[in-house]
C-alpha cells in the first residue's frame, strides 16, 4: 500500500451534457463560477478560490454523466511512482497532453470503467483584470453571483461493485477510507476515501442498475451552512431543480443540498463543517444497515430517487 499524500488532491472533473449552453449558464449564474475558455466542444470553469486554472470542464456530449477524474500527484518523483503501479496494475491508458494549464497527464481507469488523469505540472491561476482579488492570497474576487461555491469538494462513483474500487483507490493513489456503509451480509454498499485531511474526496457507491461508469453526483464547498439554505432560495428563483435537502448527512456529517444541473447530472453544495481527518491510523466507521435505517442525522428521510437517479440514465429512466 502507498505512503497517503502520494495524490495532493482531486483536481477537475470533466462532466457531459447533452445541453451544453445551459449547462454552462447552471455553473455560471447559479454556482458562482467563472468561464476561462473554450477549446472545441468544452468550456472550461473556475471556482473562485481554485489555485488551479481549471475546476470544472464541461464538455457537449450525447449524453450525461462524468467524463475524466483528474488528480494532481504530490510530486514529480510521486506521479512517477503512482504511474508505475498503475501500469503494474493493468489499468493504465498512456500519457497525454493534459487539459490547459496542466502538464503532461496519464490515463487510466477504476476497476469500474471511470476515466482518471494524474499529473504534476499546474499553472497556477491567475485572474484577469476586473477578476483580481483585493487579497493576494484568494485566487480571484469573489464572483458575487449565484450561490458562489468556493471550490470543488468531491466526486461520488456509482459502481458496479464498492470494494475493486476503493481497494483502487487506497492501494494504487494512496487512498485513506474514512467511512463505509456495510449491509448485514457484509457487502460493502458505500466507501468514502480521503486524499488529504477532509473527510472525503472521492466515494463509491454501489449502482442500483449495476451498470459501469456512472456517476451519483460531484459536489462543491461553501463556506457556512447559511451558504447551503441560501443556495435553496436561489435555486427557486433559478428554476434550478432540487431533489433534496437542505439536511445533515450522517456519514461525514455533511450539511447538504442536492440539484440537478440541465444536463441531468446531480449536484450537491455541501458543507462538513470543520471536521478533518489527522489520524494517521484512522480506522474506517463503518455504518449497519440498522444504522442507516434511522435516515439522515436529521431531517426527511432520503428520497427514493437518491437511490435511483445516476448519470447516464439507463434502463427506465433513460
Ligand atoms: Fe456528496
Amino acid at each position: 500500500m502507498p505512503p497517503m499524500h502520494e495524490v495532493a488532491h482531486l483536481a477537475h472533473l470533466e462532466l457531459r451534457t447533452r445541453v451544453l449552453d445551459e449547462s454552462v449558464a447552471f455553473f455560471t449564474d447559479y454556482l458562482g463560477l467563472t468561464v476561462t475558455q473554450t477549446v472545441g466542444d468544452s468550456v472550461f470553469l473556475h471556482a473562485f478560490d481554485d489555485y488551479e486554472q481549471t475546476t470544472v470542464k464541461l464538455t457537449a456530449h450525447e449524453t450525461s454523466g462524468i467524463g475524466r477524474t483528474n488528480v494532481r500527484a504530490a510530486s514529480p518523483e510521486a506521479l512517477e511512482r503512482r504511474v508505475t503501479e498503475i501500469e503494474a496494475g493493468g489499468h493504465g491508458i498512456g500519457w497525454v497532453d493534459g487539459d490547459p494549464g496542466i502538464g503532461p497527464t496519464y490515463l487510466f481507469r477504476d476497476p469500474d470503467g471511470h476515466e482518471f488523469g494524474i499529473y504534476y505540472e499546474s499553472e497556477w491561476y491567475r485572474a484577469p483584470a476586473g477578476l483580481a482579488p483585493s487579497l493576494k492570497n484568494q485566487a480571484q474576487a469573489y464572483p458575487n453571483r449565484g450561490v458562489g461555491v468556493r471550490r470543488l469538494d468531491h466526486v461520488n462513483f456509482l459502481g458496479v461493485e464498492v470494494v475493486p474500487n476503493r481497494d483502487y483507490l487506497r492501494d494504487t493513489l494512496g487512498a485513506l477510507v474514512t467511512e463505509q456503509i456495510v449491509l448485514d451480509d457484509g457487502t460493502v454498499a458505500g466507501s468514502w476515501t480521503t486524499f488529504t485531511n477532509k473527510g472525503y474526496d472521492a466515494v463509491y457507491t454501489r449502482d442500483r442498475t449495476a451498470t459501469p461508469g456512472r456517476l451519483h453526483h460531484i459536489a462543491f464547498a461553501t463556506d457556512t451552512r447559511a451558504d447551503i439554505l441560501r443556495a435553496a432560495d436561489i435555486a427557486i428563483d433559478q428554476g434550478v431543480f432540487i431533489e433534496t435537502g437542505p439536511h445533515k448527512h450522517a456519514i461525514q456529517q455533511t450539511f447538504f443540498l442536492y440539484v440537478y444541473e440541465p444536463g441531468g447530472n446531480r449536484i450537491e453544495l455541501c458543507n462538513a463543517g470543520a471536521r478533518l481527518v489527522l489520524a494517521p491510523d484512522w480506522q474506517p466507521v463503518d455504518w449497519t444497515e440498522t444504522e442507516r435505517a434511522k435516515g439522515q442525522a436529521w431531517g426527511l428521510k432520503t428520497i427514493e430517487s437518491f437511490h435511483t437517479h445516476g448519470t447516464p440514465p439507463v434502463g427506465e429512466n433513460a
